[in-house]
């Protein structure tokens, strides 16, 4: 029988700190009804408090043991009469602490926890004072490798490509952020037989291919196509680029030269793209693992992975039916060979606890496939819960107006710099539109633009689940209204400027202002701000950076529909609190903006 509400009890404020999680609210009660929960049932110690924020009118986080733990207990003589009153023990049985201030039943148990608003206060004035990576969470791995953006040599970067890079960068921060010392892995498509019948057709076109600088072999993507389609038409040349293949194989000098210089070229270009976007990795591409692999096969081959099937060599894993293929029938490696030699070396050479991988759902039985494998060889445990461990994030298509793939109109595959581009034009005209831009020199109306145009691009991709698909669309993604980056950079710019017009020194006020929540908007203000840690942790756990910009947006809202539009701030008797308010609100904001790898700006 569900009997609603409830007493409230006030408890005394004594301090309980933590220094472990100073920015973690959730954390922080997960503490004290641990010590309850303990106390309430002694017989159960090992009772994991669940603790959820909330938004009803009963409190801002709430409790929700009591019912799974009366399942648990209800044959034995406790005393307790039913969830309720289950709830009602854990209430009673909370240690004093300053964070709480009021505490009720509801429901079935729930147990509702109001925060002391003095608390919150308190916590964003140190915040303010000793900085925001204070508040960054913990995670239990120390080091991770992202492998991600991995493009292929000699073909170009595409939005698929694009995703992998904006996801896998926004992943990297985050975690980075919590104290993980990430490998940033760019795992090139820089091997395989695609580089004979490319290589062979360079020989043709500049028979002296050492001494041709770059800007002559120009497009490399222009080549590959040719060169395949030589392949495909004329046996002569599909012979000598199979031989080209064995000479590259086997390491012969010319050959080898070619394929650096062809690797050359095209690094030379990805990096023009990271550069632009704001994105550093490494490059350790699949050549880089090849000599790995026969030692990886053969220690697979001893623990008895390795089977025989139509001429190839194959490792079967559970729940899929066809077979890995490891070496193909005629000898040679492939993508999945790689694969398991790579991850190896991640796991056993770089000694990585988290090995996250960043691809469209396309590739997911891949992955699935290698790690059941890995798996099967006792390299990883078996029990997902436990580290090391491998994760697949994989994510949907992007699409065009016309929901199919996203394609030019001459159904090309888009290239990634001309979208860049023209996000920053379109950004860079809307900018010279504004009459507050009509007095800024050329740089700040350049890096505006591109802060804002790829700002947009980056975020229209991860406000979605990742999974989904989703529609590319520029007057969308740049629209200054709604959910779109253009909105929260021009939000945070307001914010700067209302610090800006007041004509106090902020960080003085840091220092000697003191920070309250006494109206409703600033205290619903000031719980967002606190809930920052355990938002970045969740985006981090389940790797969703959509949550992230979720929280942004809300916070973006509340401080625009709710603080701002109640509370006045310059020139009312609580000016300094108010401040303060903005001040923390624009630095939670621009950690947001940070770790999506969005450059903020600060005037428009
Ligand atoms: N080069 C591949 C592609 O373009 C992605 C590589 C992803 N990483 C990996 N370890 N398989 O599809």
């Amino acid at each position: 029988r569900l009997t609603f509400a409830t007493k409230t009890q006030t408890i005394s404020t004594m301090a309980v700190v933590d220094e472990d999680n100073v920015g973690n609210v959730k954390r922080q009660l997960a503490k004290l009804f641990e010590v309850s929960l303990k106390a309430t049932v002694p017989d159960e110690p090992d009772v994991e408090p669940l603790i959820a924020a909330c938004t009803g009118k009963f409190g801002d986080y709430q409790c929700n043991n009591a019912m799974g733990l009366w399942s648990k207990i209800k044959g034995k003589q406790t005393g307790f009469r039913g969830p309720p009153s289950v709830g009602q023990a854990i209430m009673k049985n909370l240690p004093p602490s300053e964070i709480i201030e009021s505490c009720s039943v509801a429901g079935p148990g729930f147990v509702n926890v109001v925060l002391s608003k003095n608390w919150l206060a308190q916590k964003l004035q140190r915040m303010l004072v000793d900085g925001i990576d204070t508040w960054a969470p913990r995670l239990p791995v120390k080091r991770a490798v992202v492998d991600f953006s991995s493009p292929n040599i000699a073909k170009e970067m595409h939005v698929g490509h694009l995703r992998s890079t904006i996801i896998g960068d926004t992943l990297a921060r985050m975690l980075e952020f919590s104290h993980v010392e990430v490998l940033r892995r760019n795992h090139v498509g820089d091997w395989g037989t695609q580089f004979g019948m490319l290589i062979e057709f360079l020989f043709e076109k500049f028979p002296n291919l050492e001494e041709v600088n770059e800007a002559a072999i120009g497009d490399l993507q222009a080549f590959y196509k040719a060169s395949k389609q030589r392949f495909d038409s004329d046996p002569e040349f599909k012979q000598r680029a199979q031989q080209a293949v064995v000479c590259l194989q086997g390491g012969e000098s010319k050959y080898r030269k070619a394929w650096a210089q062809i690797c050359e070229i095209s690094r030379t270009e990805f990096h023009r793209v990271y550069q632009r976007l704001g994105v550093h990795l490494e490059e350790k591409g699949e050549s880089f693992y090849n000599p790995y692999i026969p030692g990886v096969l053969e220690e697979l081959n001893k623990k008895g992975l390795i089977e025989e099937s139509e001429g190839a060599r194959v490792i079967f894993v559970e729940g899929v039916n066809i077979p890995l293929i490891v070496v193909k029938s005629d000898g040679g490696y492939n993508y999945a060979s790689t694969d398991l030699a790579a991850i190896w070396y991640r796991i056993n050479e770089e000694k990585a606890e988290w090995i996250i991988y960043v691809t469209d759902v396309g590739q997911q039985q891949h992955f699935d496939m290698v790690f059941k494998a890995v798996k099967r060889a006792g390299w990883l445990p078996a029990d997902d819960g436990l580290y090391p461990k491998a994760t697949h994030v994989g994510f949907g298509l992007v699409l065009g107006e016309d929901g199919k793939r996203f394609r030019t109109r001459s159904s090309e595959v888009v290239r990634l710099v001309d979208l860049l581009d023209e996000a920053k034009n379109r950004s860079k005209s809307a900018l010279i539109e504004r009459d507050a831009a009509k007095d800024w020199s050329e740089e700040e109306v350049e890096k505006t633009a591109e802060a804002v145009g790829y700002g947009a691009v980056k975020y229209a991709d991860l406000k979605n689940n990742r999974l989904t698909n989703y529609t590319f669309n520029f007057d969308q993604m740049l629209n200054d209204k709604g959910n779109t980056a253009v909105y929260l950079l021009y939000a945070h710019a307001r914010i700067c400027s209302i610090i800006r017009k007041s004509g106090k020194d902020i960080e003085e006020l840091k220092r000697v202002g003191k920070i309250s929540l006494d109206h409703d908007d600033e205290r619903t203000l000031g719980l967002h701000l606190l809930q920052f840690s355990e938002v970045v942790e969740e985006a981090c756990t389940n790797l969703l950076p959509n949550v992230l910009c979720e929280y942004l947006y809300n916070l973006s809202e509340i401080f625009t529909k709710k603080f701002y539009s109640n509370c006045q701030v310059v020139g009312s008797p609580e000016e300094t609190s108010r401040l303060l308010l903005c001040e923390a609100t624009a630095t939670v904001m621009r950690k947001c903006f940070y770790l999506l790898g969005i450059v903020p700006v600060f005037k428009i």
